[in-house]
């Protein structure tokens, strides 16, 4: 299927000529009832979401969610939620929305309950103090090792929900090959206290291991008897038998399967951080916050499904209005980690360029995702957003009560997250920059005027609780689907990290090597690689 050969496609296309100078300003100016906003806002999985500050009119929507039936995204939702092979490069199915699925019929249902099973009784060991190092000690530091789905998504939600953490237990997540990740993290920790989850689908990854080893060399170095080195290490793994070779006992080997793939993995035994930091009920909720965006997405019309009208909404920025990136603005410190999660689970799921039928696709496929926590973007970069020549498309993401006990700093967050909205869509015309120049100052007027009309849309959480977490992952999971069947990609491989790391093992003999060819690489790798040799010596 060539996407923009659909006749939605090219209807899109005729429609986008006759909005593309239409001002937001004016169309809430002319709002009738229902207004936009009573119009643009649609609500699934308990969150809400107000899109009515995007270019967009009820023709726009219309024949948006006619280019998701078209492209077939109600076919290929239902395929992935039964366990059909929606992952063909790799032959395997998608199954993450299994895992938190409560009907018994769902897929894998009986493996995956005894694996949480097994999750949750050891979680419960570590929390209460059962379950001891080798001097006897209580488990007082959590160190997750691992990389991409193995250390995003937890890192992400044990951060999101610290205010429900376990009070005598710190989080702790290495994931960079750079030593100084893990020295920063051996600083702070006591080997007598601490637990090593070592998190990886495959068990074969350079950073993960590395990371890995050295710290069970570490264990050593400070004490632990080798033979006492299982109270210290379990794994989490789809290749067990790896795990055991590293040396993990093989009752402390949590389980996950080739049918989830490692940016959905948090809802796995990937989780178990999670769980340790939160309890079993906390991830139980945020599980069922998951399943209730699920529901939705499976359930409600296209033209108030929220995933289906995310992705539409990107789509029609990517592909019409030719916007490069999206920003996600989440106005809470505790998703500070969103934008990074969110960078792997929209990049390496849809920045492809091979369509599932083997052809090349000639538009664009997913966007730059990038973001950082409000209000702090706004003495950044927002300079940009409000008067830098090129649109980009904002997420915020407000949570209307606080999970802290500092209260009177909520209204002045969410009134930065609403006025900037605000701001970004009405923009300053020349004659109110004009006015508020002064008639003293007018080579200023220029540099007052705020172009306007920059899109945005307001995801509104009521608190921020597991549940609602679940469900706003789940809701970008989703999102993401949505738009790979429309641009007709498949994203839930990511062959384009493999290059590198082929090379990358080749760089690294030369690195390290007696004698070094620079004659096997082109001149600028083999002058990098001279340099850091003299360096070495150094
Ligand atoms: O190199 C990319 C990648 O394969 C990601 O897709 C994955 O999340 C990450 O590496 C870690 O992989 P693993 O869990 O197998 O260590």
């Amino acid at each position: 299927m060539t996407t923009n050969s659909l006749s939605s496609w090219s209807a899109l296309q005729a429609h986008y000529d006759t909005i593309r100078e239409a001002r937001l300003r004016d169309w809430f100016a002319a709002d009738t009832s229902p207004t936009r906003a009573e119009r643009f806002t649609f609500a699934g999985g308990g969150l809400a979401a107000d899109f009515s500050k995007n270019r967009i009119t009820d023709d726009t929507l219309r024949l948006l969610v006619a280019l998701a039936r078209e492209a077939g995204v109600e076919a290929r939702r239902d395929a992935m939620f039964e366990g059909a092979i929606v992952n063909p490069t790799e032959g395997r199915a998608a199954l993450h929305t299994a895992l938190r699925a409560t009907r018994a019929d769902a897929p894998y249902h009986e493996q995956i309950r005894a694996e949480r099973a097994k999750m949750a009784a050891f979680a419960e060991r570590v929390r209460s103090g059962a379950w001891t190092g080798y001097s006897g000690k209580r488990i007082r530091h959590v160190v997750n090792i691992g990389i991409g789905g193995s250390d995003l998504g937890p890192k992400m939600v044990v951060h999101a929900l610290d205010h429900l953490a376990h009070p005598e237990i710190a989080s702790y997540f290495v994931s960079n090959v750079d030593g100084a990740d893990l020295a920063r993290v051996l600083a702070r920790i006591d080997p007598e206290e601490t637990l090593a989850i070592v998190v990886s689908k495959t068990f074969t990854t350079l950073e993960t291991m590395t990371n890995a080893r050295s710290l069970r060399d570490w264990f050593v170095q400070r004490g632990c008897p080798e033979q006492a080195l299982a109270k210290h290490f379990v794994g989490v793994s789809a290749n067990p038998a790896e795990v055991v070779k590293f040396g993990i006992d093989e009752k402390n080997v949590f389980e996950m399967w080739d049918w989830v793939g490692g940016r959905y993995s948090l809802w796995s035994a990937v989780g178990l951080s999670i769980m340790i930091a939160v309890g079993p009920e906390h991830f139980d909720a945020l599980l069922a916050g998951a399943d209730a965006m699920d529901t939705h997405f499976r359930q409600a019309p296209l033209e108030r499904n929220l995933p289906v009208l995310m992705g539409l909404v990107g789509i029609w920025y990517r592909n019409f209005f030719g916007s490069q990136s999206y920003l996600v603005a989440p106005y809470s410190e505790a998703l500070h980690y969103l934008p990074s999660y969110l960078q792997q689970l929209e990049m390496e799921s849809n920045g492809k360029s091979a369509r599932l039928d083997g052809q090349f696709v000639d538009y664009a496929t997913a966007a730059v995702t990038w973001g950082e926590p409000g209000t702090n973007g706004q003495h950044a970069f927002f300079q940009m957003l409000h008067q830098g020549p090129t649109i980009v498309p904002i997420d915020f993401i407000a949570v209307l009560t606080p999970e802290h006990p500092l209260a009177s700093h909520h209204p002045k967050l969410l009134a930065n997250c609403f006025a900037q909205s605000e701001a970004l869509m009405l923009g300053r015309t020349v004659e109110e920059a004009r006015k508020v120049a002064g008639p003293d100052k007018p080579e200023l007027v220029p540099h007052l005027v705020f172009p306007g009309n920059r899109p945005s849309t307001t995801l509104l959480v009521d608190a921020l609780t597991p549940h609602s977490l679940g469900a706003l992952i789940a809701l970008y999971e989703h999102k993401v689907l949505v738009q790979a069947t429309i641009w007709n990609i498949n994203p839930f491989d990511q062959w384009g990290v493999e290059l590198g790391k082929i090379l990358g093992k080749v760089v690294e003999a030369d690195l390290v090597a007696a004698q070094f060819d620079p004659s096997k690489h082109d001149s600028s790798t083999s002058a990098l690689i001279a340099r850091a040799r003299e360096a070495s010596k150094r």
